[in-house]
């Protein structure tokens, strides 16, 4: 089994920020690449006020905080990867975009280097199919928010070996976080069972049964959820239910994952969640 020191983290959005961190926290050196420049810079914003945040709640101590930072740096390039003993890729949820990103990292990483991804319904083996080192690919299923979600799904594809498994799964427990092994089937098992439920609840407001709000207070108040669906949907985003949602009924042939009319129209509309301001409700 290997010791993790380097990780990059490829995308630098909500989740590859939040992996950035614990990954930092974790002890390990990370460089965060996007290619947007503005996402790194918002992303280093972010994990910084969350530090803050942390000493202020006194759960870490400000040295503790300034170390975890001073682990971080900003890749602009991605040949940067080519040191790493693992990258993780945060990138869209879509499978050419990933595959592409899985071929260069393939070139560009050094031999014994694993690929992970936080893909969160894509076939990892079919992403592992675009490398010459399939036994090193997994998949490393982060939750939103992630500094504060406690499991790691970890997903091996047909091919992942065991010694990947373990490796992985004690970086994880190093975060602080519990995995949880699954095999490789559309949406895995967290967004087989979570999404068509935001998915259903969509559909309750879309056939009129009840409100945005009362769908949300239904499972709240009576199935002591922390946050309604749509309001989790709004979190999560919705072009990420959608393609989630494309994934599962694609996967399974089967129409009881087809997605809901209505959330095809919001996220034509631009109407993503929290990230774009507005999705079933509005935001600052
Ligand atoms: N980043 C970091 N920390 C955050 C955060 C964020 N985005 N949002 C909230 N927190 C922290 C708060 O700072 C607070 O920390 P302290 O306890 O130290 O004060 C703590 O979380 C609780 O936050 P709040 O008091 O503001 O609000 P809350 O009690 O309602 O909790 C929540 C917020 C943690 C998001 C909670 O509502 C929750 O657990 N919701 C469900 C989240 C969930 O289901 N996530 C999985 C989504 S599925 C997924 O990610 C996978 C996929 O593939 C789609």
């Amino acid at each position: 089994m290997a010791d993790i020191h380097h990780v990059s983290v490829v995308g630098a959005g909500q989740m590859g920020s939040g992996i950035a961190l614990v990954a930092a926290q974790a002890g390990c050196q990370v460089l965060l690449h996007d290619a947007e420049a503005g996402r790194i810079s918002k992303a280093l914003a972010q994990i910084g006020m969350q530090l803050t945040g942390s000493v202020a709640k006194g759960r870490i101590t400000e040295e503790s905080a300034m170390q975890a930072l001073g682990r971080i740096t900003a890749a602009a390039d991605l040949e940067a990867a080519s040191g790493a003993d693992l990258v993780i890729e945060a990138v869209t949820e879509s499978m050419p975009v990933k595959k592409a990103l899985l071929a260069k990292l393939d070139g560009i990483c050094g031999q014994g280097a694993i690929l992970a991804s936080n893909t969160s319904s894509l076939s990892l083996t079919e992403l592992a199919a675009v490398t010459g080192r399939p036994e090193q690919v997994i998949g490393m299923h982060f939750m939103n928010p992630v500094p504060v979600m406690k499991l790691v799904e970890i997903i091996r594809g047909l091919r992942t070996s065991d010694d990947v498994y373990a490796t992985i799964a004690k970086l994880a427990e190093r975060m602080g976080k519990t995995p949880l092994e699954v095999r490789d089937f559309p949406g895995f098992v967290s967004n087989r069972i979570l999404m068509p439920m935001i998915n259903e609840a969509v559909y309750t407001v879309y056939e009129g049964v009840a409100s945005i709000e009362a769908v949300d207070g239904v499972m709240k108040l009576g199935m002591n959820h922390p946050m309604g669906p749509l309001a989790l949907a709004d979190l999560i985003g919705l072009d990420t239910c959608l393609a989630i949602m494309e994934t599962l009924h694609e996967g399974f042939g089967d129409s009881k994952y087809r997605p809901c009319p209505l959330l095809r129209n919001y996220v034509a509309a631009g109407w993503l969640g929290r990230k774009s301001g507005r999705g079933f409700y509005a935001y600052e």
